[in-house]
C-alpha cells in the first residue's frame, strides 16, 4: 500500500497512523507476505456525504441487525446463516482513527465454511505476528482516518470514500486476500465480496440505502435547525492501556462516532498542522 499527500506540512505517516498502525496490521499483515487484491476496482458514485460510509465502517455496529436482517437471514451474502456476534469492543487508537472488534474468540471472518476452516488453520502463525493484543480484540472492520476504509468479516474489502461534492461520493474499492492463501480460498473471498460488498452485494446495497437517506434527511429544513445527536453510549468509553486506544462499549454505542467528528471538528478549525 503506498499513501500519499500533496500536503508538505503534513506529519510523517507513521506519526499519522500511530496507534492504529497495529490495527492495520490486523487486516493486511496477517500472514508472511501480505496482501493481493483480487481482480480490479470496483468503481461507483452515491449520492451521499462522504462521511456516513466513513463513520459507518468504523463505528456503526447498531446498524447490523436491522439494515442486514434480510441479507443475514436469508444467507444470500455467504451461504451461511450465522448470528451477529455479541461481544466485542469499539476502538478509537487516536487522531480520527477508529474499529469495530469483536470478541478475540468471535468469528471475524466471511462466515463461509472453507474460509472458516483456512482461518482456523492459519491462526497460530496470525497470532506470532500480531502478538497478545489479538488475545483481546479481533478487528473486523475500521476507518483510517478520513476515508480509508477495511472490513475483514462477511466480505474482504477496502475502499477510499471519494468526496465529489456535498452530497455525492465516489467509492473504490478491491477485494484483498492474503498472498499465501491458497486458490479456492481466494476464489472463496471473492465470490463472499460480489455477493456482500459491491455496487450489486447484499450487503453494500443496504448500506447504501442508509447513506443515501441520511444524507437527504439532514439537507431537511428542520434536520438543519437541529445537532445531530451522537450521545449513545456517552460516559461509557475509557482509555485502555493494553488496546492503546480509547474503548467503549461494543455495538450500542456512539464512542467512534465522536472520536471521528471531534477530529474532524479539530482539522476545519485549525489554520495549520502546528495547530492542531
Ligand atoms: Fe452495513
Amino acid at each position: 500500500m503506498i499513501f500519499a499527500t500533496f500536503d508538505p506540512e503534513a506529519p510523517p505517516l507513521p506519526e499519522y497512523l500511530g496507534e492504529m498502525t497495529w490495527y492495520l496490521d490486523a487486516f493486511f499483515d496477517r500472514r508472511e507476505g501480505g496482501i493481493e487484491v483480487i481482480g480490479g476496482m470496483h468503481r461507483w458514485v452515491m449520492p451521499c456525504n462522504w462521511k456516513f460510509p466513513a463513520e459507518n465502517f468504523g463505528g456503526d455496529a447498531y446498524h447490523v441487525q436491522w439494515t442486514h436482517l434480510s441479507a443475514i437471514k436469508t444467507s444470500f451474502s455467504t451461504g451461511v446463516v450465522t448470528k451477529p456476534n455479541a461481544t466485542g469492543t469499539m476502538v478509537s487508537p487516536g487522531q480520527g482513527h477508529i474499529v469495530i472488534c469483536v470478541g478475540p474468540t468471535d468469528v471475524g471472518d466471511p462466515p463461509v465454511p472453507e474460509i472458516l476452516a483456512y482461518e482456523r488453520e492459519i491462526r497460530p502463525e496470525v497470532e506470532k505476528r500480531l502478538g497478545s493484543r489479538l488475545g483481546l480484540v479481533n478487528p473486523i472492520v475500521g476507518t483510517v482516518f478520513p476515508n480509508f476504509s477495511m472490513l475483514r468479516a462477511t466480505s474482504r474489502t477496502f475502499r477510499v470514500w471519494q468526496p465529489r461534492g456535498p452530497d455525492k461520493t465516489e467509492v473504490w474499492s478491491w477485494f484483498y486476500v492474503d498472498k499465501a492463501a491458497p486458490p479456492e480460498i481466494k476464489e472463496a473471498v471473492r465470490v463472499a465480496g460480489v455477493r456482500g460488498f459491491s455496487p450489486s452485494g447484499t450487503f453494500e446495497q443496504d448500506d447504501m440505502d442508509n447513506w443515501q437517506e441520511c444524507t437527504r434527511t439532514c439537507r431537511g429544513v428542520v434536520s438543519r435547525r437541529l445537532s445531530l445527536n451522537t450521545a449513545m453510549g456517552l460516559g461509557h468509553e475509557r482509555y485502555d492501556e493494553d488496546l492503546k486506544a480509547w474503548a467503549s462499549d461494543f455495538r450500542i454505542s456512539e464512542s467512534n462516532h465522536r472520536q471521528f467528528y471531534r477530529r474532524w471538528a479539530q482539522l476545519m478549525a485549525a489554520e495549520s498542522w502546528a495547530k492542531v
